[in-house]
């Protein structure tokens, strides 16, 4: 089967989340099942250092000019040929005037106010594309920034004789990001004004790009099963759990899958040292080397070393750990957390290293490697997140020996249990509800865990013992292509 992806990020081009993890990860999986995949994504600045030099200055276009109209004027892009990786085909949509810039979605002043149009022309931009490249039987669209091919598709292109056969699939990372524009941007797109209504993209009087995907995609996918349901509630769904309610039957969880080949403590070529649950003994070596590249030195062991590496955005629950900052240097651990984002966040962080130099370190910025480095150095990870659709870094924690303190929502709560002391069972620990003290009694009980080496090694090695690769997630998808494929005859 041929699978068309559009996505606003993937791994190694262009990232801010673990969007781009998946999207990076889960093709060349369903490509070992035997299917075809051909990745779309927006040419932005970054990419380029990705992509084969251009000859004499021209970039290897696959195709030299779309047009693609909007209401008063037409842009003309192009359709870049990034070549084949791991089986993967990738296509990067050209348009210098809305996508060669750094940042993704905006700046440090907030997200750029033209983000409807440029992904707007996106979604255009794939389906025109692959009538020249090869229309796939399912366009399989992440999040809002691809979500109007559906919409696109069952409207505009309704009559197309080339997408008679298509099928799509909108995959929700978070809910909490939508895609909200003025009514006019209706028009600006080219769609039909019956469109705006409330029953298709209309949201409290704004067009919403993810709202119109989840009416018109033929299946809804979301990275776990606890999200799956919690979005179809009010205190998960956004505003939106009215229509994911309505669409429950055609809604299916499927938890991300890592890839191993990049976070794996025994080959990560970030590490200072390699350690697998047979072999520990490198993990110290690990620790030293974390501590060190956040100045932090002359730590005893017996000192839990908790680390953070996250988008500093409301939904990943810091505001919690500031509430329990005070309180948790007073315990004997030290915080090392790598981030950036929201101005609130960076200021709490840089404040409380400030106040608690020599214990809590923080850095803010963008840092793969140093992302590896907190994996495989700390003894604890911290996710509080308010809401979570999977998470991957407890995923990660768990392959690393770093045991996962989180909120018990979306896949947090799917991929780690509880431990238990007395039986030995479980891989990290968990809160429920929105409480900072419930947050503080978990780091507690880890805290008490780790105190004894003999458990907290048995601990380790159960997280490091769960196999969360992509082969099981893969066919899951391959599964609900082959209905969505059975549905459009
Ligand atoms: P989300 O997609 O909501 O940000 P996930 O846990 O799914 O959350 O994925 C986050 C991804 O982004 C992980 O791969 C994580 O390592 C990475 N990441 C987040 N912030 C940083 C940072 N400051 N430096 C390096 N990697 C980061
Ligand atoms: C989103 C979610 C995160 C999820 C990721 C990849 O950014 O916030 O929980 O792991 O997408 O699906």
């Amino acid at each position: 089967m041929h699978i068309v992806f559009a996505a606003s990020e993937c791994v190694p081009f262009a990232k801010t989340g673990g969007l781009a993890d998946v999207v990076g990860s889960l093709p060349p999986e369903l490509v070992k099942l035997g299917h075809e995949v051909t990745v779309y994504l927006p040419l932005y600045a970054g990419v380029k250092a990705h992509i084969k030099a251009p000859i004499d200055g021209e970039w290897p276009y696959a195709i030299r000019s779309i047009t693609i109209p909007f209401e008063s004027y037409n842009r003309f892009i192009g359709i870049v040929d990034g070549g084949r990786r791991g089986g993967v085909q990738y296509y990067f949509v050209d348009c210098p005037e809305l996508f060669d810039r750094l940042g993704l979605y905006g700046t440090k002043d907030g997200d750029y106010p033209n983000n409807w149009e440029r992904f707007g022309l996106f979604c255009r931009a794939v389906l025109e594309a692959t009538k020249i490249l090869g229309v796939p039987q399912i366009f399989h669209v992440h999040d809002w920034q691809a979500a109007l091919i559906p919409v696109y598709l069952r409207t505009v292109y309704s009559l197309d004789p080339m997408f008679q056969h298509s099928g799509t699939v909108l995959t929700i990372h978070n809910a909490g990001y939508q895609g909200w524009f003025p009514p006019v941007t209706t028009e600006r797109l080219l769609f039909p004004w019956d469109l705006f209504t409330l029953d298709k993209v209309e949201q409290f009087d704004n067009f919403n790009f993810l709202k119109g995907g989840l009416v018109f995609s033929d299946m809804l996918t979301t990275v776990s099963r606890k999200y799956a349901e919690e979005i179809q509630t009010a205190e998960f769904g956004e505003k939106l759990e009215g229509i994911l309610h309505a669409r429950a039957a055609d809604l299916v969880g499927i938890l991300n899958g890592v890839d191993y080949a990049q976070w794996d403590p025994a080959t990560d070529g970030n590490l200072a040292a390699h350690f697998s649950p047979d072999d520990l003994a490198g993990k110290r070596q690990c620790r030293a080397d974390l501590l060190h590249a956040f100045g932090l030195e002359k730590v005893a062991d017996k000192t839990a070393v908790i680390g953070i590496v996250s988008r500093f955005a409301t939904q990943k629950g810091f505001d919690f750990v500031a509430e329990i900052a005070d309180k948790l240097v007073e315990r004997d651990v030290v915080v090392v957390a790598l981030g950036s984002g929201e101005p609130v966040f960076e200021r709490f962080f840089r404040d409380w290293a400030f106040r608690n130099q020599g214990q809590v370190a923080v850095q803010i910025h963008y840092d793969e490697a140093l992302a590896h480095k907190v994996e495989a150095g700390s003894d604890m990870f911290l996710m509080p997140s308010r809401y979570e659709p999977c998470g991957l870094n407890q995923i990660y924690s768990l392959k690393y020996g770093s045991a996962p303190v989180v909120r018990a929502t979306g896949g947090l709560d799917d991929t780690i249990d509880e431990w238990h002391p007395k039986q030995g069972t479980g891989t990290g620990f968990k809160f429920e509800g929105l409480n900072a003290w419930g947050l503080l009694d978990a780091i507690d009980r880890a805290l008490v865990a780790f105190k004894d080496k003999k458990s907290w090694k048995k601990l380790m090695r159960n997280g490091m013992a769960r196999d969360y690769g992509w082969a099981q997630p893969a066919r899951e998808y391959a599964k609900v292509y082959e209905d969505v494929v059975k549905r459009r005859g």
